[in-house]
């Protein structure tokens, strides 16, 4: 149990939710599941493993920028504020951040995922053991408000790192961000990793690494419907296919049927011709101007932005309010 807390606090999100999305997904066209259910254990564990890759860069680039400049971060957002982290996950990021916060911070970590949640908390806690930490388990894009997690008198801040916004359609991704300003509060922060627009082989190689790991986390979408809804397809019937669509901007992820065939889910059917596919996954990539105009429309002003030499990353602070000073871009030296 984290410290001073109870039991963690489960937001319970509709159990069918999975068959309904993946039954509606499948009868549009083109077809497509959200991305969110990517996340099983087994998903959260293969996203990891994408992350160790040498192919994708952003895990890497987000850790160096946060590890170079995460003192200066926490002095912009203030050492004693609520941390509220979006999507969790294994947080192996985040004591770059929580080592540069002061011993009356809170961290409230939120994600769908139970298990890792409370293994990555509880991980946590021990590296910093006077650190209220009060996690959440639940679906943030399902969450209407959030209750004060702090005292009145402590600043609350989003951390969103890992460039996980660019899985949102811009449009979606301005009323999340919208979301995320009612929750925080007139005097609330934003601190977001943003992944770069750049070259297409090089994003191309991060989306298709040589491990197979991006193929196989693709792939447990179909392993998760058989399991957990009964579906009835052969997972190697479908391959991985992941690509750079330059002018939306964007990593497009689909699973591709491999020949003509027909697979069942509930009391559906649905006719695959080859080469027909289910849209799994867009990646946005941002550059900062970009992000600092998608930002604006959802009412956050850009006051700081942190990068690496080679401009691959960015790290963005924002806050509500347009008269706090806003900093030099700072970016890392070769
Ligand atoms: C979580 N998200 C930011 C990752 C991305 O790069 O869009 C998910 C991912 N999909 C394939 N590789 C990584």
């Amino acid at each position: 149990m984290m410290r001073n807390e109870s039991p963690t606090p489960k937001v319970t999100f509709d159990e069918n939710d999975f068959l309904t999305a993946a039954s509606a997904g499948l009868k549009q066209s083109p077809r497509s599941i959200p991305p969110k259910f990517f996340y099983d254990a087994r998903g959260s564990q293969l996203f990891d493993q994408i992350c160790a890759t040498p192919e994708y860069y952003p895990t890497r680039t987000e850790t160096a920028i946060l590890e170079r400049y995460g003192a200066q971060m926490a002095g912009q957002i203030g050492a004693s504020c609520v941390l509220i982290e979006l999507g969790s996950g294994s947080a192996s990021k985040t004591p770059l951040l929580l080592r540069h916060l002061s011993d009356d911070a809170i961290y409230v970590p939120i994600d769908i995922c139970e298990p890792h949640l409370l293994h990555s908390t509880a991980r946590l806690q021990t590296l910093f053991p006077q650190m209220v930490m009060r996690p959440l388990c639940a679906d943030y894009t399902q969450l209407s408000a959030l209750e004060l997690r702090g005292n009145p008198a402590q600043r609350q801040v989003i951390f969103f790192p890992g460039s996980t916004i660019g899985n949102y359609a811009p449009d979606e991704a301005v009323q999340l961000l919208k979301q995320a300003s009612q929750w925080v509060g007139a005097d609330g922060g934003l601190l977001i990793g943003v992944d770069s627009k750049k070259l297409p082989e090089r994003l191309n190689a991060a989306y298709n690494d040589a491990a197979g790991h991006t193929a196989a986390f693709n792939l447990n979408l179909l392993v998760r419907m058989q399991r957990e809804l009964g579906a009835q397809l052969d997972t190697d019937s479908f391959s991985h296919y992941a690509f750079y669509n330059p002018t939306l901007g964007r990593i497009e992820m689909h699973l591709v049927s491999r020949y003509y065939q027909t697979i069942r889910l509930g009391e559906a059917s649905f006719v695959f011709e080859a080469g027909e596919t289910i849209h799994s996954e867009n990646s946005y990539k941002y550059t900062a101007h970009e992000f600092e105009q998608l930002a604006l429309a959802a009412g956050w002003h850009l006051k700081t932005t942190w990068s690496d030499a080679e401009g691959l990353f960015n790290v963005h602070y924002l806050s509500r309010s347009p008269a706090e000073p806003r900093h030099l871009l700072r970016f890392d030296t070769p």
